[in-house]
C-alpha cells in the first residue's frame, strides 16, 4: 500500500464524522448512523483502491450501503480488505455522550478477519504488556500479572469495561481485587485502544463487545504496538454455524492479533465525532468552519499521526440534520 493512502483514508473518516455530528444529542441514532454511512460511502469513491468491505454495516440484504462484500474505492489501485464503522457509538451520539468515532482499517486482500456480527470476549493492552498476558487466565491472575509487569500495585491499575449487566461477574472480581474501574457506556473500539495511549490512564480493557469492533481495535493496536486477544461468543447454533461459514472453523478458540490482522501492512484511521479518551469531537464555528480531530496510523512504520483539520463548509451541506 502507498503511504499516501493513509491521508486519503482519513479524509473519509473526517467526512463521516462531520456528517453525523449534527445529530449529537438529538436522540436519533439511526439518522446519525445513516448520515455517517452515506458520507463515508460517497467519499470512498475518490480513494484509489479496489476495496472489498469485509466488516461493514451488515449483510447485503440488510444494509443499503457499505455492506459486506461491497466493492468500494475508485476501483483502480491495490486490492484491499476494508473494515468500516462509519459511526462507532450510535447511541453515544444520540445521547450526546463521549467516545463516538468514525473508523476505517484497510489491509491487503484476505488479511482482515471477516468477523461475524456477534459478541467477542476481549483483552486489550498497550506495548508494556505484550506477550505477558493470556485471555485464558482467570481475570484475577491477569490483573496480578499486569500489575507485576507494569511495576504497579494491583490497586493502582485502571481497567476499562463496557457498563453492561453481562459483565457483573467480571466487575465482582475487579472490585474484589481492588482495581479502579472506568465504565464505558458504549464505544469499545475507543475503549480497547485506550490502554495504548499512556495519557488515557487505562491499563487494561476487558469484557465483551461486538466482534467487528474487535477487529477494528486489533488493527489500531497493531499500529500502536499493543495487543488484543479475543474469543468469539456464538450465542446459539445459528451463530456458531455463521462463524464456520465465515471461515472460522473453531469458533471458540482464542484469536490472536495475527488471526485478526494477518499483516503489518495495515492502515487505521479514526475521527472523533464526540470527545473521547484520545480524540476531540467535531466542533462547529459560527463562520461556516468546522474542526475535526483524527488519528491515522500504519503498522508497518508505527507512525501515529494526530490530525487537527479545519474544514470550510460554505454551503453547510453536512451541518444541518434534515
Ligand atoms: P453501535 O455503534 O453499533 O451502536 O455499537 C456500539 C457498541 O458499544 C460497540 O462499541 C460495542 O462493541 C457494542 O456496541 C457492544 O454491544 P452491546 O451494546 O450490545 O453491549
Amino acid at each position: 500500500m502507498e503511504r499516501e493512502l493513509a491521508l486519503e483514508i482519513v479524509r473519509v473518516t473526517e467526512l463521516a464524522a462531520l456528517a453525523s455530528a449534527p445529530w449529537m444529542g438529538r436522540g436519533d441514532k439511526n439518522s446519525a448512523d445513516d448520515a455517517a454511512t452515506t458520507a463515508m460511502r460517497t467519499m470512498f469513491d475518490s480513494v484509489s483502491i479496489r476495496g472489498t468491505v469485509v466488516i461493514g454495516e451488515g449483510e447485503m440484504d440488510e444494509a443499503p450501503m457499505l455492506y459486506i462484500g461491497e466493492e468500494v474505492g475508485s476501483l483502480q489501485g491495490p486490492e484491499l480488505d476494508v473494515a468500516v464503522d462509519p459511526l462507532e457509538g450510535t447511541e453515544i451520539v444520540a445521547k450526546g455522550l463521549n467516545n463516538a468515532l468514525s473508523v476505517i482499517a484497510v489491509a491487503d486482500k484476505g488479511q482482515l478477519l471477516h468477523a461475524p456480527d456477534m459478541y467477542m470476549e476481549k483483552l486489550a493492552y498497550g506495548p508494556a504488556l505484550v506477550g505477558k498476558l493470556s485471555i485464558s487466565d482467570p481475570m484475577e491472575t491477569t490483573l496480578y500479572k499486569a500489575a507485576d509487569a507494569l511495576n504497579k500495585k494491583v490497586s493502582d491499575l485502571t481497567v476499562m469495561i463496557l457498563d453492561r449487566a453481562r459483565h457483573e461477574s467480571i466487575v465482582k472480581v475487579l472490585r474484589k481485587v481492588g482495581v479502579r474501574i472506568k465504565f464505558l457506556s458504549d464505544g469499545d473500539v475507543a475503549g480497547a485502544m485506550a490502554p495504548a495511549f499512556p495519557e488515557a490512564g487505562i491499563d487494561l480493557y476487558v469484557g465483551s463487545g461486538g466482534a467487528p469492533e474487535g477487529v477494528l481495535a486489533a488493527a489500531a493496536l497493531k499500529c500502536m504496538g499493543g495487543e488484543l486477544q479475543a474469543r468469539l461468543m456464538p450465542a446459539d447454533a445459528f451463530e456458531y454455524e455463521r462463524c464456520v461459514q465465515m471461515g472460522i472453523e473453531e469458533p471458540y478458540r482464542v484469536l490472536t492479533m495475527e488471526d485478526m490482522v494477518g499483516t503489518e501492512d495495515v492502515i487505521f484511521a479514526a475521527t472523533g465525532v464526540t470527545p473521547g479518551e484520545f480524540l476531540g469531537g467535531v466542533r462547529y464555528f459560527p463562520d461556516e468552519r468546522a474542526e475535526t480531530h483524527s488519528i491515522v496510523m500504519r503498522a508497518k512504520t508505527k507512525t501515529v499521526r494526530f490530525i487537527r483539520s479545519i474544514h470550510y463548509l460554505p454551503n453547510k451541506p453536512l451541518l444541518q440534520p434534515s
